[in-house]
């Protein structure tokens, strides 16, 4: 059955982020281009027409549509486009409560690492793992992340480490997005650490990423970006150029995490024109201008710090001034950022960064799309982009960061389905995976709360 086009009403702000199709720098961050007492007309799953109600009332496409159209109308809340949270690593099966409590009490992040904690620690059990259990959790995470307004999310492996649970990880990826309204973009982190298997030997690691794992997932078309942790620890300058010249060999796009614990000389990769540099906490103050010049994205996550507890944050301001391109994530992970809450990552970039509340919606919408390579088709409310929008019940956007710990996300837009905030986290039991359910079931479309009207001249 063919859904019916949507008319949004009632948007108290409705933030447009339209703007330059380039990637959001300096003072462009700040102009969200708000549209008060808004409208969006939304048809076969694209934004058709954005404007204020009255007009939109009268807009001839609106009136040629009348009787088909299905209006909701938003009772002046804040219409945003969905979060595009452009770094997560959902594809882990448990938490690591062990990791947390030995930080409490005092060990670091690379202490814990290098005493067999970390990352490692989470490999065995997804190993051990069933292809349908881990589809199940990188599928909460997706509904998670649906409830607080993201509809676009970047997923990596990562904690597989080798080749058979690497594509096990993609693998449920992929099936987790088939199940879920929103747009997933893969991205193979085989390079997060040297399992144990290969301990003191990483470049026979490396040789089992470049010669066996990229092809395979190429042929599979698991991936559309390679990732390398770059960092004492996990891996060197060297062996992620190793990785991404077998990444462009094989076509894949290439990101990488930098400068997170230490810095890192950042020019060796640029031949590899990345898509974003994330982290970035401890970035060279020299390598700022180059990066301002270029379309590369700083993408920062400031969960992170804020879960690992340190002091300081990534330098938001210095990028943001100098003109880098900056964007915001959730880095979704259990071991240095267990959240899928966009709306607190917001909060923390304007508390802790001191970015404005509208550069932080900027860096999370059309910034993390740049990030992505999707900045064509999401990122912001505009005629001809995908209809994805978040609802949020505030009067001023500027409350999404300012009320922390809560979410005021009450409604996600994703195509032409509208999804109760409530219904898509998996507390209020929204999610059963069963492998033929179409994804309108599952998510159960609430279209009680869709209000039908005629529209009147
Ligand atoms: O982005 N730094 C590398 N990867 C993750 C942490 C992964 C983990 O500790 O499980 C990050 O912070
Ligand atoms: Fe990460």
């Amino acid at each position: 059955m063919k859904a019916s086009p949507l008319l949004l009403t009632n948007i108290s702000q409705l933030l447009t982020v339209r703007g330059t199709a380039k990637p959001r720098r300096g003072p462009e961050l700040n102009d969200v281009g708000i549209i008060e007492d808004a409208a969006v007309l939304c048809a076969g799953g694209k934004i058709v027409a954005v404007g204020p109600t009255k007009d939109a009332l009268k807009d001839p496409a609106v009136k040629k549509l009348k009787r088909k159209l299905t209006e909701f109308d938003c009772a002046g809340r804040v219409v945003l486009p969905g979060f595009v949270d452009s770094h997560t690593h959902p594809a882990f099966t448990a938490p690591r409560l062990v990791d947390f409590e030995k930080r409490i009490s005092g060990a670091s992040y690379e202490e814990i690492a290098a005493a067999g904690g970390g990352i490692r620690s989470s490999v065995d059990a997804l190993r051990k793992s069933s292809p349908a259990d881990l589809t199940g959790s990188v599928l909460r995470a997706f509904n998670q992340m649906a409830a607080q307004g993201t509809t676009t999310v970047e997923a990596k492996s990562g904690y597989g480490l080798s080749t058979e649970s690497e594509v096990k990880s993609l693998e449920a990826i992929r099936s987790a997005a088939a199940r879920w309204p929103g747009t997933v973009v893969s991205t193979l982190l085989a390079a997060h650490v040297v399992p144990k298997e290969h301990a003191g030997k990483p470049d026979k690691y490396v040789d089992e990423i470049v010669k066996k794992m990229l092809p395979l997932v190429k042929k599979r078309n698991l991936a559309q970006f390679v990732d390398v942790f770059i960092e004492r620890g996990a891996f060197t300058l060297a062996q992620a150029e190793r990785i991404f010249e077998a990444a462009e060999r094989a076509g894949l796009g290439v990101r990488a995490h930098v400068c997170q614990l230490s810095p890192s000389e950042l020019w060796p990769l640029l031949r590899f024109q990345p898509t974003s540099f994330d982290h970035m906490d401890h970035v060279n103050g020299e390598d700022i201008p180059q990066l301002a010049r270029r379309d590369i994205v700083a993408t920062l996550v400031p969960g992170a710090n804020y879960f690992l507890g340190l002091r300081e944050y990534p330098p938001a301001r210095k990028l943001i001034d100098a003109g880098v391109a900056v964007a915001l994530a959730t880095d979704y992970n259990p071991g240095t950022s267990p959240t899928a809450s966009m709306p607190f990552v917001l909060s923390l970039a304007c508390t802790q960064m001191k970015m404005t509340p509208a550069e932080a919606i900027a860096a999370a919408t059309i910034n993390g799309a740049h990030a992505l390579r999707l900045a064509t088709s999401k990122g912001t409310i505009e005629p001809g982009k995908d209809a994805d929008l978040a609802i949020f019940d505030v009067q001023d956007y500027r409350e999404i960061p300012y009320w922390f710990g809560t979410s005021s996300c009450t409604t996600t837009v994703i195509g032409v389905e509208i999804f109760d905030a409530k219904e898509l986290s998996p507390h209020h039991g929204g999610t059963e995976l069963t492998e033929k359910k179409p994804k309108r079931e599952i998510l159960r479309v609430l279209r009680a709360s869709v209000v039908k009207r005629e529209l009147t001249d």
